[in-house]
């Protein structure tokens, strides 16, 4: 692979810089060394040079590097955020090597969250692939291309598990379900922090948001969250455990209150869970300007109260907040903060960068300036094969009426739609360094797919959306829509003309990537009236319409599912997301792909997740019955279920077979299918296993993933997948908030989705 061959020259160019005061170079990244190098580098440091350490900047406008070289000569800085390139990155260091007192390098962070250069599928696209091998493939490459920045940090991975599609910020995440999400963001971890986030080419992660942002009330960004305990750390607290104790060095810090007490301010949180219950070593971070805003949530009286609180409740290091500076020396003078509490924030900061090798090696980043490479684009430094093969395993088919896909490559083909040749919204949000002009838009992806065979035609159709106020909202910060400022109409009727040319119909509508993003949340899941207008008019044509969906977030698609002969779910794909969705359009990928999240009818729905709890009057579509829970004015289910996805080939399911009736007290069973391709074409599917606790001292939901496993199947082949259920599988958080399994009768359901499954039973004593 490329990046491997890069590493090897990288390292060969690279220059041991020497360190200064060699009394602190540590030899040894364990923790024991750590503890005595950090405990002495303490006793050296003033108060305010610890408290420098607690500050993270951001190079902007507000903070010029005239201010930032004056913030470090003086020791008042800890890290940088947002800087990314290597020689920005080694002039701050170069600062502190050559002007501070103590000479502490700083960590230089970024929201590497799907890619750095190279942008990938966005996260809950990622999920969608269920394939932890090609999400440790992105974790390592976005680790690769961020450490060649410079960078020791990055704020992901973003594990906040949501079951709220109206929350922009849902994009980021891996979906509604606490195991996947688990899986997802441990791998994430694995991978980016690689056997140590010393390495060259690893970076240290920083999982957020903790905790339970995705579970913001009514999926309003920012918003409360008021849960119960057992909710909490059943559904919701596994995934940042995962990530923990898979060694990620940060947690960010969720900007919102859980059961009243926000999380800045949360000391159960980020003191008695955090660090007595989960023994985490690292730091913890603030978000962005988090400290201040305690004032508007009404628990600080003004910043000096707010920082006060923070610190106390554990916030380590506060990000572009200018209060930890200005307050903490007096609430240390007047004995509101103990200096001990300051040592130990400070300690924590000094431990992650330790852990990252720093005071082995401030420029372990960097190498020398000779290496820095010429093209600051980063073209040539790509991983464009890899980008592409990894958006393809994360395209869901969600309808193929009679064999619409795979498309031949043939004839005439009419691509229609506002994001059929937008390179920036097939990046989505949080793309890095990346770069939009270095994106494949399906416009290219098609072109270049049949090139000298077919003929792709192009209309725009309509804008994203027609209502200005959205378009504003878009545009607010940065020009990322460009309006046609055509008429509608006129735009429509350029794309019927234009689709009546054709033999088929491929329509690419959706979201902007503004539209799922931080502070994007909506409060209607459907597509925007432009695009439903254009989609009925291409409809009203008769030719076959495939409609490919760009977007950040389960939408609401009942008419899109009627109007559809295939419905095919991209998400933001990518840097390469043009030649992975044609790959997937003309068959040269099979589609294997799974939701992570269930797609709602209506936002009424919502929330609407697959392992809910039942309820004592369960509606049953069989044997319809009034006073039951459902609503009268839709169906009951979702649109499209959790883990569903089509392929090109068929797949059928053996029945479960399980390698005992009973389960020995702390034993284990195996529960096993056999499943075989029974189509015309080689494909990967997904297996899921679910289970279900039938009777317990509390109502356990009706069902619950608890492994899954991607395989592939030549034409007739069969597999037999089996998983082993242990006793953590079985177990719960009781009323008495302990975490238990209790004897009785499971249901065990095998399935390539959470609603088609292959039930069997067994007892455990
Ligand atoms: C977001 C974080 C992000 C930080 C730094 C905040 O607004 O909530 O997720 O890491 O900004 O960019």
């Amino acid at each position: 692979m490329k990046w491997i061959c890069s590493v090897s020259l990288a390292v060969s160019l690279s220059i041991q810089p020497t360190f200064a005061d060699a009394l602190f170079a540590p030899h040894a990244l364990t923790p024991e060394a750590r503890d005595i190098f950090v405990t002495r580098l303490l006793k050296k440091m003033t108060l305010d040079e610890k408290i420098g350490q607690l500050r993270l900047i951001s190079v902007g406008p507000d903070t010029p590097k005239s201010a930032i070289r004056d913030m470090i000569q003086h020791g008042q800085i800890g890290a940088i955020f947002n800087t990314v390139t290597r020689s920005d990155i080694r002039v701050m260091q170069d600062q502190v090597m050559q002007l501070s007192r103590l000479k502490i390098p700083l960590f230089f962070a970024y929201d590497v969250v799907h890619g750095q250069r190279t942008v990938f599928p966005i996260p809950l696209a990622l999920a969608s692939s269920w394939d932890l091998d090609a999400v440790a493939q992105v974790g390592r490459i976005s680790a690769y291309e961020a450490a060649d920045d410079g960078l020791n940090m990055t704020w992901a991975p973003m594990v906040d598990v949501s079951r709220e599609p109206r929350w922009g910020r849902i994009s980021e995440g891996f979906g509604e379900d606490a195991w996947l999400t688990a899986e997802m963001g441990r791998t994430m971890v694995e991978a980016m922090q690689g056997k140590s986030p010393a390495d060259r080419y690893s970076v240290m992660t920083s999982v957020k948001h903790f905790a339970l942002y995705g579970a913001v009330e009514g999926g309003r960004d920012y918003n409360s969250v008021d849960m119960s305990p057992q909710r909490m750390f059943q559904d919701y607290l596994s995934p940042y455990k995962a990530s923990l104790d898979a060694g990620s060095g940060g947690v960010m810090v969720a900007l919102n209150a859980i059961n009243g007490v926000p999380a800045t301010a949360n000391s159960w949180l980020l003191k008695d869970l955090l660090r007595n219950d989960w023994k985490f070593k690292g730091i913890t971070i603030s978000d962005h300007g988090a400290i201040k805003e305690l004032i508007k949530h009404g628990v600080a009286s003004d910043p000096r109260d707010a920082v006060r609180i923070a610190l106390k409740s554990g916030v380590d290091m506060s990000m572009s907040d200018e209060f930890y500076s200005r307050y903490l020396p007096e609430l240390v003078k007047n004995y509101e903060v103990s200096e001990q509490e300051i040592d130990d924030a400070t300690r924590h900061v000094l431990n992650v960068k330790y852990d990252m090798g720093l005071f082995n090696d401030p420029y372990s980043h960097l190498g020398p300036q000779r290496s820095d490479p010429p093209d600051t684009n980063a073209e040539s430094r790509l991983h464009r094969a890899e980008a592409r093969d990894v958006a393809r395993k994360s395209i869901v088919l969600l309808k193929n009426r009679l064999e619409t896909l795979p498309l031949k490559k043939s004839g005439t083909i009419a691509l229609i739609g506002p994001l059929a040749d937008s390179q920036r919204d097939i990046m989505g949000s949080w793309s890095a360094a990346g770069v939009a002009k270095q994106s494949i838009t399906l416009l290219q992806g098609m072109k270049d797919a049949t090139a000298g065979k077919a003929t792709v035609l192009f209309a725009k159709g309509a804008n994203v959306t027609d209502n200005t106020g959205i378009q504003n909202f878009l545009n607010l910060y940065e020009k990322s829509v460009d309006i046609d400022p055509r008429p509608a109409q006129q735009l429509l009727h350029e794309a019927v003309a234009t689709a009546k040319k054709a033999d088929v119909i491929v329509a690419a509508v959706g979201e902007a990537q503004g539209m799922a993003h931080e502070a994007s949340s909506r409060s209607d899941l459907t597509l925007p009236p432009s695009q439903t207008m254009l989609l009925k008019a291409l409809k009203a044509t008769g030719k076959p319409l495939v409609i490919v969906l760009m977007n950040g977030r389960p939408l609401s698609l009942v008419k899109e599912d009627q109007y559809a002969d295939a419905l095919l779910e991209t998400w933001f794909s990518g840097t390469e997301g043009g030649h992975a969705i044609a790959d997937v359009l003309f068959g040269d990928y099979n589609p294997s792909a799974r939701l992570p999240v269930s797609f709602p009818r209506s936002v009424g729905q919502i929330p609407i997740y697959y392992n809910h709890l039942p309820t004592g009057r369960p509606y049953d579509f069989r044997q319809p019955n009034k006073y039951t829970s459902h609503y009268y004015d839709a169906a009951n289910g979702p649109l499209y279920p959790f883990g569903y996805g089509l392929s090109y080939t068929t797949f059928k399911v053996s029945p479960v077979s399980l390698s005992a009736k009973t389960m020995a007290h702390n034993g284990r069973i195996n529960a096993s299918v056999t499943v075989t391709n029974t189509g015309k074409r080689a494909g990967a599917t997904v297996v899921q296993l679910y289970l279900h606790d039938k009777v317990a001292s509390m109502s356990r939901p009706v069902k619950e993933l608890k492994g899954f496993k991607r395989i592939m199947l030549n034409v007739g082949e069969s597999q037999t997948v089996t998983f082993p259920i242990k006793v953590e599988a079985l177990m719960f958080w009781n009323a008495q908030m302990r975490q238990v399994a209790e004897p009785g009768q499971f249901d065990v359901m095998i399935g390539l989705d959470s609603a088609r499954t292959q039930d069997a039973g067994f007892t455990y004593q």
